[in-house]
C-alpha cells in the first residue's frame, strides 16, 4: 500500500523559496509514495472563540487532511529566529481537541532561507512544539537549505543537486521511519 504524505509550507508568497522546496520535494519522492500538497493560505487567525463555535472549514480539511495522511512534511522558512506566524497559527489550531491529529503522526521537517543557517533555528523550534504534541518527529537527515537564493532558479526548480539529494534522503527516511512505527505498538 502507497505511503501518503501531506506537505505544507509555512510562507504564502507566490515566490515562496520554501513553498518552492515543498514542489521539489513531490518530485523526489521514492516510490509507494504520494504526496498531498496543503495550502496554508485559507486558514484563518487563531481565535479561541470561533474554535468554540466550530472549526473553520479550512481548519476541519487540514486536520481530516493530518489525520488522514500517514505521515507529513513540514517546510519552514524562518522569521525572527522561528517559524513563521502562518505555519505556527495552522499548527495551533489543529492542534486543539477532540482528537489533535499530530498524536503519533510521523513527521520529517526541512526549510529555506536565504541566510547562512537555512532556517535551523526555526527547524528547532518546530520540533520543540511537537514534543508537546507528541508527534514523531524524524531526526535526520537535517534539511537546511542555506542561501537559498543560490539554489532555486527564476522558475523557483530547485537546481542544487546536494540539496535535491538531501531532500531525496529526508523522503526516503521519512517513509523507512513511517513502515517502522506502524509495525510498532506505540503508533497512534
Ligand atoms: C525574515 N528572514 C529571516 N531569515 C533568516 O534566516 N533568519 C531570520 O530570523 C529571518 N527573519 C525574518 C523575519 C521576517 C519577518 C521576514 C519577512 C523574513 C528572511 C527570510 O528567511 C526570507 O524572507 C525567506 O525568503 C522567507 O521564506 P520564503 O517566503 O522564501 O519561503
Amino acid at each position: 500500500m502507497a505511503m501518503r504524505v501531506m506537505g505544507f509550507a509555512g510562507s504564502l508568497r507566490q515566490g515562496s523559496y520554501n513553498r518552492a522546496a515543498l514542489r521539489a520535494a513531490t518530485e523526489l519522492l521514492p516510490g509507494g509514495v504520494e504526496m498531498e500538497s496543503f495550502d496554508l493560505a485559507p486558514i484563518p487567525i487563531y481565535n479561541d472563540d470561533v474554535r468554540a463555535r466550530g472549526f473553520p472549514e479550512s481548519v476541519v480539511e487540514f486536520r481530516n487532511g493530518i489525520a488522514r495522511a500517514d505521515a507529513l512534511l513540514i517546510v519552514t522558512p524562518e522569521y525572527n529566529y522561528s517559524t513563521s506566524g502562518v505555519l505556527k497559527n495552522a499548527i495551533d489550531w489543529a492542534s486543539r481537541p477532540p482528537e489533535q491529529p499530530f498524536k503519533g503522526k510521523p513527521i520529517a521537517i526541512m526549510g529555506a532561507s536565504p541566510g547562512a543557517l537555512g532556517s535551523a533555528r526555526a527547524q528547532y523550534h518546530l520540533r520543540q512544539m511537537f514534543i508537546f504534541l507528541n508527534a514523531h518527529v524524524l531526526n535526520q537527515p537535517e534539511v537546511m537549505i542555506a542561501q537559498s537564493h543560490q539554489k532555486f532558479d527564476e522558475q523557483g526548480n530547485l537546481k542544487d543537486a546536494d540539496t535535491r539529494e538531501r531532500i531525496r534522503a529526508l523522503l526516503q527516511a521519512l517513509l523507512e521511519w513511517t513502515t517502522k512505527l506502524r509495525g510498532s505498538a506505540s503508533v497512534t
